[in-house]
């Protein structure tokens, strides 16, 4: 497996301080090889969602792999631009935006997936046929890690939920939509693929309804293994599935198949160092707070998320529980009575699959700076964010 030793951690955490993220330029490639393997000889694009991680070097690193990039936000899309991608190969998918993003987009020329019947129709009203569009479609699908990271299920925000298709069609006659693909995104971490071919059926039927479709967008998803024993969603067997499905697929033109993971990607690709500050002994547990908080890696506290913890400045230190804490003023809980090599104040404590939605959910509260990030290829780590200093913290403030 490509992943970096303790010693190299070290080494960064020594030359560039802590706290620090770190990515992995050649497990993004790994990634990204396993997916366009499984899917050899079959029309299918991969477009990298940026949301997970949106450093301007890691996009640059992904454009280089040959993948195209989904974008939540006009401002994602504007860096995928300043990273080289040129429009055709950057699609964004909107939900709950301002029209005028919109506009935006089709003024850059990039792929756009629209998802409610009220920017379809002042898309159709302003564009009628001379801008192909795709429709973000809910496919009432329940799937996902946990409810928070589900969105395909009849009671999500997202999409055009299936049932409204009468409605979309008397939109795309009235303007004369060009609609040029469908998507749906059903959540994260979806183990079993067979909820992508429960989307596809959901998909086929719908298609008949469109004239000019080029695309079927099965969204992102994948699950990577954050628990040891934990197990990925089986690419292999999704491409076979996948492909098994759209052989006969019921559409008179042949179609394309796009996909748009950024977990599987860039999850494991990632590593959080920080220091240990305090050690607490008490009657319930060992408390060890380290140099961050949930201001800078969330997941556990939002999602309830498992993040792997190794102390690597004492790999051979006996094993202890402990609750691993932060510097905040919150209940900031990274992991509760976990068993790891035993903690002393100033010890390096890395945690594992920082690389999606780690950095990309920071924020400044307690007024803390947000971390320096650093990229490591053919051995070598590279700056790519310097930490933030106090004067962030002043910026755009009226004194
Ligand atoms: N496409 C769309 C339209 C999405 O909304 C998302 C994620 C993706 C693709 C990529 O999903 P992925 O392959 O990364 O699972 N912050 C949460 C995950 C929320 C994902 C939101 N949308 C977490 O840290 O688990």
């Amino acid at each position: 497996m490509t992943q970096l030793s303790a010693e190299q951690l070290k080494s960064i955490a020594h030359q560039f301080g802590t706290p620090v993220y770190v990515y992995h330029a050649e497990k993004i490639q790994e990634q990204y090889k396993k997916l366009t393997n499984a899917f050899e000889a079959s029309d299918v694009q991969f477009f990298y969602a940026s949301k997970a991680l949106t450093n301007i070097n890691v996009l640059k690193e992904i454009l280089a792999m040959g993948a195209n990039v989904d974008c939540s936000s006009i401002n994602e899309a504007k860096l995928a631009m300043l990273a080289g991608f040129t429009p055709s190969k950057i699609l964004y998918t909107s939900n709950g935006i301002n029209f005028e993003e919109i506009e935006e987009a089709a003024a850059l020329g990039i792929h756009i997936n629209i998802d409610s019947l009220s920017n379809l129709e002042k898309f159709g009203k302003k564009f009628g046929h001379s801008y192909p569009v795709g429709l973000r479609l809910r496919p009432n699908i329940m799937a996902g890690g946990n409810l928070k990271i589900s969105t395909g299920h009849s009671n999500s925000k997202f999409g055009i939920p299936v049932n409204q298709v009468n409605e979309i069609k008397e939109l795309v006659k009235k303007y004369n939509i060009f609609i040029q693909g469908l998507h749906i995104h059903t959540g994260s971490e979806i183990k079993d693929v067979d909820v992508f071919v429960k989307g596809i059926e959901v998909l086929f039927d719908i298609i008949p309804h469109f004239d000019e479709l080029k695309f079927i967008d099965l969204g992102g998803g994948f699950k990577v293994p954050y628990q040891p024993g934990d197990s990925e969603t089986d690419i292999n067997l999704l491409a076979q599935k996948v492909k098994q499905a759209f052989s006969n697929h019921p559409y008179k033109n042949p179609l394309q198949i796009w996909f748009e993971p950024g977990k599987y990607l860039v999850s494991e690709a990632g590593y959080f160092i920080t220091t240990v500050n305090v050690l607490k002994e008490t009657n319930t547990a060992t408390f060890a707070a380290v140099n961050s908080s949930f201001n800078h890696l969330i997941r556990p506290m939002f999602y309830d998320a498992w993040h792997t913890i190794i102390n690597i400045s004492n790999p051979e230190g006996k094993e202890k529980k402990y609750a691993v804490v932060g510097n905040i003023c919150e209940t900031d809980t990274f992991a509760w009575d976990r068993t790891i090599n035993e903690i002393r104040e100033g010890d390096l404590l890395v945690f594992l699959n920082a690389g999606a939605y780690g950095f990309e959910m920071s924020s400044n509260f307690n007024s803390r700076l947000k971390p320096a990030e650093v990229l490591v290829k053919n051995n070598a780590p590279v700056l790519i964010r310097q930490r933030d200093t106090f004067e962030d913290l002043l910026r755009n403030q009226m004194i």
